[in-house]
């Protein structure tokens, strides 16, 4: 009997396999003028951009082409940065049309909002840098002296807009914040750089997503919803703890990921989302501990302990649904995630409110029973 799916099996490889050959091709197929060619080249993992050049071991100099398509009325740049991973401290050359003509400049990113004047790089530039613009792409030609003559180096790109005449801020968000990569200019692998960050970033993401976005709220959800039902007790309890349970310990995960991403983003903070986050793990946190002060059903304190806990749980929920939307404007993933999070929130809000009013519903009905029979409150229950 022929095997059915071992034909389809080879599809997804073999359109992978294209992918890859259509990556190369775009940037080996490239052509410069000058008659400039360059014997290796990488298509770079975001805005576009790729880079092409030619190593020189005798001297540790690299002759470079960096190319990213942009309007005539943006900026692109490129650079080493010979003191770490990120922005801060990156040696770059930046070419635009600021003077009216292709003009390209030298300087240090010393912090996030650098000046950009024009000034030496802490390597050599043997081959002074010149820039063209064609066909809706920059082009920076140089060559450098690839910095403590190893050639491994953290290289950065970036493409902004110009406004006002001068070369303004580049977006801080999404792809615009995965352009780094270590480049090896020797055997022209890439490594670490954006690809294992933005894995991180996603997964960051998917953690807290989950475990404050849907498990927190779902367990408020059983304690509210279920309690009503006599049947249900104590079921909704031990359901409720292990929600709450299993989305802190996912919450805190990704939250923990999320500050180790912050340590390691040097110069770049999103003061908002981070506050925001240190805040849920903190309410969070005190919501375990509280757990243990709860004083017992008939104790006079029990109705504050309820105020308290539910206001905090909460707080929690509305901080974390606000910090995720927050988090998706950061990482700015493939479109389908914001609307999943979305229709998941939205699903979550419908149920709750269609419990609600069924829960209204009984407990009203039992306060006419109660009354009928001129009892007391003896199965009321306490929203
Ligand atoms: C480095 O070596 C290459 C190849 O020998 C040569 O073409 C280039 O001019 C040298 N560059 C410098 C700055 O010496
Ligand atoms: C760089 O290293 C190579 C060997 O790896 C050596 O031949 C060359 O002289 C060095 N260049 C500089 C500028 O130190």
């Amino acid at each position: 009997m022929a095997r059915p799916g071992h034909s389809t099996a080879w599809l997804p490889l073999l359109v992978l396999l294209f992918a890859a050959g259509a990556t190369a091709q775009s940037c080996l197929s490239a052509t410069f003028t000058g008659g400039r060619t360059f014997l290796k080249c990488n298509q770079l993992p975001v805005l576009g951009a790729s880079l092409h050049w030619t190593y020189h071991a005798v001297n540790g100099t690299a002759d470079i082409a960096f190319r990213a398509p942009s309007g005539a009325d943006g900026w692109v740049g490129w650079g080493i940065n010979p003191s770490g991973g990120g922005m801060a401290g990156s040696n770059v050359f930046i070419a635009s049309q600021t003077s009216g003509a292709v003009s390209v400049l030298t300087t240090i990113l010393r912090n996030t909002t650098p000046t950009l004047d024009n000034t030496a790089l802490s390597f050599d530039v043997p081959v002074p840098a010149s820039a063209e613009y064609a066909g809706g792409a920059y082009t920076i030609y140089a060559t450098v002296a690839l910095p403590g003559n190893t050639t491994s180096q953290n290289t950065v790109w970036q493409a902004g807009p110009v406004s006002g005449g001068r070369v303004s801020q580049h977006s801080i968000s999404g792809p615009n914040v995965q352009s780094v990569q270590r480049l090896d200019f020797l055997s022209g692998t890439s490594t670490g750089g954006s690809n294992s960050r933005l894995h991180r970033r996603n997964l960051h993401g998917v953690l807290n997503a989950v475990g404050w976005g849907i498990l927190i709220p779902l367990g408020a959800m059983i304690a509210r919803y279920l309690r009503v039902f006599e049947a249900a007790d104590p079921a909704w309890f031990y359901l409720h703890i292990t929600c709450q349970i299993s989305g802190y310990v996912l919450g805190v995960a990704g939250w923990g990921l999320g500050l180790k991403l912050g340590s390691e983003s040097k110069g770049l903070t999103y003061t908002t989302h981070r506050n925001i986050g240190i805040a849920i793990f903190c309410l969070a946190t005190l919501q375990v501990f509280a757990l243990f002060l709860r004083p017992d059903k008939k104790n006079k304190y029990r109705v504050y302990w309820n105020a308290y806990h539910h206001s905090v749980g909460y707080s929690v929920i509305v901080l974390a649904a606000v910090n995720i939307f927050k988090g998706l404007n950061i990482l700015k993933p493939v479109t389908g995630w914001k609307t999943s999070y979305i229709v998941i929130l939205a699903t979550l809000a419908g149920v709750a409110l269609v419990l609600e009013a069924i829960t209204w519903a009984i407990v009203l009905r039992r306060r006419k029973r109660n009354q009928a029979y001129g009892g007391a409150n003896g199965t009321g229950v306490q929203l």
